[in-house]
Formats: C-alpha cells, sequence, structure tokens
C-alpha cells in the first residue's frame, strides 16, 4: 500500500571520509548501495572533510588530496550528480552552526559512552585523539543528518551506535523545544488544512504506524507531507510530531539503513581495508590488478600443483563468491578438491572479471580527471543545493532556540 507513494521524497543522506583512495571494497560496500538508493530516494552525499580531520589533523593533506579524487570515484562508479546532490561538508558552514547548537543540549556523558570514542583511541594509538573535536564527532555526525531532517542514513554496522545518538539528540531537541500548548487541537486543525483525500491518507497511516507500528506507512506519511505546498512548516512540523504521538518534531528522527554487510573480501582474505595492506583501487593499473592476484595466497595446502586443496581455506574462493557464477564457481572447487587445475588457472576467471568491473569505472574516471573544473562545477552546484536545504532547517533551530532576531 505504501508503494503507491514513491519514496522520492525521503531523502537519504551518506557521507564519506576523505582519508585514501577508493578501493573495491568501498565499491561493493558503498558506492553501488548509492547508486541503487540514488534512484529511489532523494540523496544526499558528502565528503565529510571534518570529521577526517578529527583524526587526521596533524596530517591534513591527505584530505586535501584525495577530496577530488574520491569525487571522481563516486562518479566513476556511477553516482550521478544530477540525481543525487553532492557537496563537501566544510563548504556548507550550516553543519557546523548545527552542531555547535546542539553541543548546547548535548550531555557530555552521551558522547563519552559512545564506543567508538574509545575504541578508536585505544586503537589509533599513534594519534592523540584526547580532542574536543574527536569527542564530538558523532555530535557532527549527527548535525550532518539532522541539517536535512534525513529519513534514512546508510551506514555500515559500525556506525550504529553514532546513529542511534542522532536520534538521542533529535528526541531532546523537539523534547526542548517542540513543547506547545494546545497541541492536538493544533494538529487536527492543520490535519483539516491537507485537504480531505490527504487528510483521510494521513489519518490511516498515523493509524498504521500507531497501532501496528509500520514503518513504511510513517515513511509513506512523511513523504506526503513533505510534498504539500499548501501548509505552513509549521503545521508541517505540527504533523510529523503527531504522526508519532509526540510535540512538534522539529529534528525528525532517521533511521540507520544498514549497508548489506560487505562480503568483499582483500587480498590475504581479511576484510578488504587501506590499513590491512591488502586492497585493489578502483584505479589500479590493470597490470598491477593481475599481479596482486596473481600473488595473493591461497590454501597453504597446496604446496605442490598436484596437491589438493580446500577453497574453504582460500581467500581466492571468497573472490569466486564475488565474481563468479555457478558454472565457475563449481570448477574451481572441483578442481581444487582434486588437484585438477592449478592456483593460477583457478585465479584466471577472478582476474578477468575484476578487470572488466574495472575497465568502465577507469574509463569514466580518466574523462573526469581530465576535466577537473566540469567536477569543480558539479560540487559547486552540489554545495549550493545543500546549503539550500540545510538552510531550511537552520531557520527553523534558530527559530526555536530563541536566535531569530527579526
Ligand atoms: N562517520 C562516517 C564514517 O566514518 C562518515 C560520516 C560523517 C557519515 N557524517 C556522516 C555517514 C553522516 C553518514 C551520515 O563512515
Ligand atoms: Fe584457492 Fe583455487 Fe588454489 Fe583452490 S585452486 S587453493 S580455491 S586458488
Amino acid at each position: 500500500m505504501a508503494s503507491v507513494l514513491s519514496g522520492h521524497s525521503v531523502r537519504v543522506l551518506s557521507g564519506m571520509r576523505p582519508t585514501g583512495r577508493l578501493h573495491l571494497g568501498h565499491y561493493h560496500g558503498v558506492l553501488k548501495n548509492w547508486v541503487r538508493l540514488q534512484a529511489e530516494y532523494d540523496c544526499f552525499f558528502f565528503i565529510a572533510d571534518w570529521h577526517a580531520l578529527t583524526t587526521h589533523y596533524e596530517n591534513p593533506h591527505i584530505i586535501e588530496e584525495s577530496v577530488w579524487d574520491m569525487v571522481i570515484d563516486w562518479l566513476a562508479a556511477g553516482v550521478d550528480p544530477n540525481t543525487a546532490t553532492l557537496f563537501i561538508q566544510s563548504r556548507v558552514p550550516e553543519h557546523a552552526e548545527l552542531h555547535v547548537l546542539l553541543s548546547m543540549i548535548t550531555p557530555l556523558s552521551w558522547l563519552e559512552r559512545v564506543p567508538t570514542y574509545k575504541d578508536q583511541q585505544a586503537e589509533l594509538k599513534d594519534k592523540d585523539l584526547a580532542t574536543y573535536g574527536f569527542l564530538g564527532y558523532p555530535l557532527l555526525q549527527s548535525a550532518d543528518v539532522l541539517a536535512y531532517r534525513a529519513g534514512l542514513v546508510p551506514v555500515g554496522e559500525d556506525q550504529v551506535p553514532h546513529l542511534e545518538v542522532t536520534r538521542e539528540i533529535a528526541r531532546r531537541f523537539n523534547h526542548l523545544y517542540g513543547r506547545e500548548p494546545g497541541y492536538e487541537q493544533r494538529a487536527e486543525e492543520a490535519i483539516s488544512k491537507l485537504g480531505k483525500k490527504n487528510g483521510k491518507r494521513y489519518r490511516e497511516l498515523r493509524t498504521a504506524y500507531l497501532e501496528q507500528g509500520d514503518a513504511e506507512a510513517l515513511a509513506t506519511a512523511r513523504a506526503l507531507l513533505d510534498r504539500q505546498k499548501n501548509i505552513t512548516i509549521g503545521d508541517k512540523e505540527r504533523l510529523f510530531g503527531f504522526l508519532e504521538g509526540g510535540g512538534k518534531i522539529i529534528l525528525p528522527e532517521p533511521q540507520a539503513k544498514l549497508t548489506p554487510s560487505a562480503k568483499m573480501p582483500g587480498l590475504d582474505g581479511r576484510k578488504m581495508s587501506k590499513s590491512y595492506d591488502n586492497t585493489i583501487s578502483l584505479r589500479e593499473e590493470p597490470a598491477e590488478v593481475e599481479r596482486k592476484l596473481k600473488t595473493m595466497p591461497t590454501d597453504p595446502a597446496r604446496v605442490r600443483r598436484s596437491d589438493p586443496g580446500d577453497p574453504a581455506k582460500c581467500p581466492v574462493w571468497q573472490f569466486h563468491e564475488v565474481y563468479s557464477d555457478d558454472k565457475i564457481r563449481e570448477w574451481a572447487r572441483a578442481g581444487c578438491r582434486s588437484a585438477g587445475i592449478g592456483c593460477l588457472e583457478c585465479k584466471q576467471p577472478v582476474i578477468d572479471a575484476v578487470l572488466a568491473e574495472l575497465k568502465p569505472i577507469q574509463e569514466r574516471a580518466a574523462e573526469f580527471a581530465r576535466d577537473p573544473v566540469v567536477v569543480k562545477n558539479m560540487i559547486t552546484d552540489g554545495c549550493r543545493r545543500a546549503r539550500d536545504a540545510a538552510e531550511e532547517t537552520l531557520v527553523e533551530v534558530r527559530a526555536s532556540m530563541g536566535l531569530a532576531y527579526n
């Protein structure tokens, strides 16, 4: 029933830290997902350069170097700047403004107990992360999301605690600033302004959410409200709040949309990650791709060509799971167990598939790299669109915090 209304006005927001080259792990884990989402939602994707600074403040040049390469990799992977809004965090100062405003109402303990705070400090021992900025990392992320009133935030498992803080902060903000007398009656009046058909639809969806917890109905009702041109922003917020049974919702709570867990293995069988030095970058030279795959380890039991092996103990097999069809997989599995094929033979279809996947990406990347002005203009345009969207929220936020001196 909710599919009658497309998800087009549901906002999706996600960011990526510019701390190095993108690799196949990013492509399979994040970018392909973004490309799917942009067809369905109103997507905002941004370069989280301030977030990168929280951990790279001592050598910020890597950030500068990575930003444009990253944008080019996004574009090359199929992220479409005409469909999605692509921008750079630091070019939208509203993120910083909202960060400082939210900091006023954020209890220190909420930030201190975010697991990534202590975990990352322990993990990145070579860096001094006992900074104000690093403690505020999840709050800055909250500001990113809330500035756009995003409904869905595609992230990996590790980011879920940050989304949880975002939701708590939104709730606290609405609780502090969204109370008003005569709320229910004002909400009823606002419903009548939706018109007969939309009013009825709104009530149905609200009931479905409040009585059955139907999250899709909630998303659909929000989309319906988003499309209303003839009601005031105040009424809109009232109706957003009324949907969930509470007060006025100035900052709606986002949902994490878990990225289907990346099955992309690295060259050593662990997850592909820069810190393990087991990556194939999206711009890796074909000869280098071939070399890396040819030298990657296999089942250690296969010392000689005549020794049978076990695909379950081989990182190459995980590549077959990503890149090969049933037929090739069957051939590899049988050939490995019977020592019917050698490891280099087994790797060949994987090499071919990775090269075939990278070819069009690299061609597109080369085109954009040749035309940096085009890329910069796209981003300038995206930053402007992002600012307009964030500004709408900030107008409300400033007013509710007593800062609208008109
Ligand atoms: N912290 C995220 C990461 O490391 C990046 C990020 C910053 C982000 N702001 C965001 C992701 C807002 C989603 C929404 O992956
Ligand atoms: Fe791995 Fe293939 Fe060699 Fe078996 S034959 S060990 S699956 S590379």
